[in-house]
């Protein structure tokens, strides 16, 4: 079986996000299980290069009344034999990928184009792929453009929501300039009748089976608390629509101690960030942290900016490491800079290495997230033995249970994060928070159970469609 992911990032190549990690882990895993997989990205500059690159070819994409060269490169994924082809074009790509998103053309234009690029790809490489893995918005009209190309002989498609409140949402005209004339897609022309296009729309309701990142979320969506209009386009797919839990590549997440010497590797690395972070030092303070996208409709920032002052006034320490909406970025500089406290770190940046001495050195982890699809940054803490504070929903609900190798709280609420809170204060340097760390540092979210799942669900789509 030929698989061909194609996304708007790929870890370590491109990553902005969530989406980049699964990109570049998920294949590693399906090549294991004898699934032959490619990815196709755009060539952003801030693509890191460290393997082997060539050029292959160039190829001739039409958009827009226009024909573009686009050069595809190819490399392999960091320790792997899975081929990523990343897409050139100066006109297009040139300035995505900066600042989420950037562009001096709307983002909705830069994807439609790869979108028409993964088509002429497709073609170009004799359309030898069984099916195409979308994922999100980016590629939502991927199948529209392979049934005009290839038409009964297009492969199968594959959409996948990482997460359904970024929809790309454009100019009606991105449509006209794909080469999608009036009268060829229903969908496109019922979409386009209020002057715009709904990208992550095209894909829900053109692809031929749709997932969701864990179980949860695949329900989730299934309501209008959780996706508003989309409930109903969901419903109608529901018979096609199926959720699976993503899983983290262990081996970007090196650990320095395990289940047998937890104890000391993590007062060590506590030590050292809080020399590095310039807080009070003490192995015995228990140290929370929150390192995300600073995004407010998504991961709880208010009920989390309302606990912090709690946390250091019990006698322990707080870290965030994030960077997103500037009003947010504000109101959290500003809790250090009122108090001067030194019990508490803000650092409003992306850091990737910044990122995994937190988790090393972090007993806790707090995922108040509003929603969320599936997270990853709960798996990668109890990987390090960070006990994860979660909101029950989502993927967080699908990977953490409450008082074994976590904390889980039901209502989205300052009270009732403070409560686990609480709780996992009242359990530190007892025997029962122990035992959760080994729990947690024990339970394997490694890709091996997941690909098996998408492994099935590859094989179910081709006996369907
Ligand atoms: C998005 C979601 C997040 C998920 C990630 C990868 O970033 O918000 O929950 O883990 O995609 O699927």
């Amino acid at each position: 079986m030929k698989v061909l992911l194609a996304a708007s990032e790929v870890a370590p190549i491109i990553k902005l996000g969530g989406l980049g990690d699964v990109v570049g882990s998920l294949p590693k895993a399906l090549q294991k299980l004898d699934v032959n997989t490619d990815v196709i990205v755009p060539f952003f500059p801030i693509a890191k290069i460290n393997e082997h690159i060539h050029k292959c070819f160039t190829m001739l994409v039409p958009f827009s009344g226009e024909t573009y060269e686009v050069e595809v490169y190819n490399t392999k994924l960091p320790q792997s034999d899975v081929d990523v082809f990343l897409l050139k074009n100066d006109k297009f790509f040139s300035k995505g990928g900066l600042h989420a998103f950037a562009n001096n053309i709307s983002e909705t234009q830069m994807f439609s184009f790869f979108s028409r690029s993964v088509v002429e790809f497709v073609k170009t490489e004799f359309n030898t792929y069984d099916i195409v893995h979308c994922n999100d918005w980016h590629t939502g009209l991927v199948t529209h453009l392979l049934t005009d190309e290839l038409g009964t002989e297009r492969p199968a498609t594959l959409f996948t929501i990482h997460n359904l409140m970024y929809q790309g949402v454009g100019d009606a005209g991105v449509a006209v300039d794909v080469g999608i004339v009036p009268g060829m897609h229903k969908i496109v022309d019922w979409d386009i009748e209020d002057g715009d296009i709904n990208l992550m729309q095209q894909g829900i309701t053109s692809s031929d089976f749709i997932n969701a990142v864990s179980p949860s979320y695949a329900k989730e969506i299934l309501t209008i608390e959780f996706a508003g209009e989309f409930s109903d386009l969901l419903i109608a797919r529901e018979g096609r629509l199926s959720g699976i839990l993503n899983g983290i590549d262990s081996n970007a997440f090196p650990r320095y101690y395990d289940v047998s010497n937890w104890d000391s590797g993590k007062a060590s690395a506590k030590k050292k960030l809080q020399e590095k972070l310039c807080l009070n030092i003490g192995k015995d303070k228990p140290l929370f942290s929150f390192i995300s996208r600073l995004d407010p409709n998504q991961k709880g920032l208010d009920i989390l900016h309302a606990v912090i002052p709690e946390i250091y006034s019990k006698g322990g320490q707080f870290v965030l490491l994030g960077t997103g909406d500037k009003v947010w970025e504000q109101k959290f500089s500003d809790l250090v800079n009122e108090t001067n406290n030194k019990d508490l770190h803000i650092k409003i940046a992306f850091d990737n290495d910044l990122a995994n001495e937190i988790y090393a050195a972090s007993d806790f982890l707090l995922v108040p997230s509003r929603y969320e699809p599936c997270g990853l940054i709960q798996m990668i803490g109890m990987r390090y033995g960070a006990l994860p504070i979660v909101h029950n929903v989502g993927g967080l609900k699908d990977s953490v249970s409450d008082g074994v190798n976590g904390y889980v709280f039901d209502a989205y609420s300052a009270e009732s994060l403070l409560q686990a809170v609480s709780r996992g204060l009242n359990l530190y340097g007892k025997q029962e928070h122990s035992i959760m760390v080994q729990n947690a540092m024990k339970a394997d979210f490694s890709w091996n159970t997941s690909a098996k799942e998408y492994k099935k669900l590859y094989e179910r789509i081709l006996e369907t469609v």
